[in-house]
């Protein structure tokens, strides 16, 4: 019999590519989306209809703890990536994101508890470790968030692992470094170079272009995620998922050019400057214990994922608003 799992933020960027994979994989998968007066369904409204139609959509909101419970009824893992995670919006509205974040999880976890969820997949994100303190960055590194976002994600993290402690409920806790690839949201630095560069701007406007960071191509995100949940040791474990590499913003933006074979002025935007303190500098993935644990490495390299970034913007582009910066 086909196992149940449910994805959470099954209509985001990283939910629906996981939801697509864990159908290609045989799984039976219910789609938590944010329910909305639209009814859209996010990125799974442009799916393949094949797989769409196999896709149980459950409506709902994950600040509400009993369709969040009834969500999870009858389903023997959660892979939980609901959350806000734009880090700009993250300094104006940051109630929304304990709201979202830390109850969202919250209230996964005391489902999970109550209906004896057999795996609970949680999101976490390298953002919590704020700047590197060392080359690379290991599961033991200090836990230091510099913004809302951060705060918020590292306090669903630290609920997660105490109800692994307290209760002996079944997580793993992946912490994935910066994705990136088709349906990522254009205020990401990938997608807001590559959509100025598509709309014809004469000039690209990013934010600081020093920060180094570690990016994974999401189809190999989506193989980490499978891999914890299919692995019996994975239990209880903070897992890294990156690539061990970093590049500068203004390297990346160099290297998109030269895929793109144009050659744009980059300007510094204030706006999209994060404070000095709040600002991570560094972050780079050391990925031990994914190789160790759950046989996992990287399968695309930054040329190869972001040409598929690329190709899929270059058809898609129109669904996209044109670039204006607000958060
Ligand atoms: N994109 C990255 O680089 C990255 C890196 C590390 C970790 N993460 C984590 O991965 C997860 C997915 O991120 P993403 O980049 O796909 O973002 P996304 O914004 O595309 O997806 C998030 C999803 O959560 C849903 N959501 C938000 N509030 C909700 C609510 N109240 N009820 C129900 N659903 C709600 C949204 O509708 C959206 O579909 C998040 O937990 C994020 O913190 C992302």
């Amino acid at each position: 019999m086909k196992k149940r799992v449910l994805v959470t933020g099954a209509g985001g960027f990283i939910g629906s590519h996981l939801a697509e994979a864990l159908v290609k994989k045989g799984y039976e998968v219910r789609a938590f989306v944010h329910y909305n007066s639209f009814n859209s369904w996010g990125w799974i409204d442009r799916i393949d209809e094949e797989i769409k139609n196999s896709l149980e959509i459950f409506n709902g909101d994950i600040q509400d703890p009993h369709g969040v419970r009834k969500a999870m009824e009858g389903c023997e893992m959660v892979f939980h990536l609901a959350a806000l995670v734009g880090i700009p919006y993250s300094y104006r509205s940051p109630e929304s994101y304990v709201d979202t974040n830390i109850k969202g999880t919250l209230n996964i976890l005391q489902a999970a508890k109550e209906l004896g969820i057999k795996k609970i997949i949680q999101t976490s994100t390298s953002e919590v470790y704020g700047t590197a303190c060392r080359p690379s960055i290991n599961e033991q590194h200090r836990i230091n968030p510099q913004s809302p976002y951060a705060a918020t994600k590292a306090a669903a993290d630290f609920l997660t692992l105490a109800f692994y402690r307290s209760f002996n409920l079944p997580t793993v806790l992946m912490r994935p470094f910066n994705n990136y690839g088709p349906r990522q949201s254009a205020r990401a630095i990938i997608p807001t170079i590559i959509t100025q560069i598509l709309a014809g701007s004469k000039i690209i406007k990013i934010g600081s272009l020093y920060p180094e960071r570690d990016l994974v191509y999401v189809a190999d995100t989506v193989r980490g995620f499978i891999g914890g949940a299919e692995s019996k040791s994975a239990v209880g474990n903070i897992i890294n998922i990156g690539t061990n590499s970093t590049v500068t913003i203004r390297a990346l933006a160099g290297i998109i050019m030269k895929l793109m074979r144009v050659n744009k002025k980059i300007e510094i935007q204030k706006e999209r400057v994060r404070p000095k303190g709040s600002e991570v500098e560094r972050l780079k993935a050391d990925i031990t214990k994914a190789k160790k644990i759950i046989n996992w490495s990287p399968q695309y390299n930054l040329e190869q994922g972001l040409e598929k970034t690329i190709a899929w913007l270059r058809k898609n582009h129109h669904l996209y608003k044109p670039f204006i910066y607000n958060v």
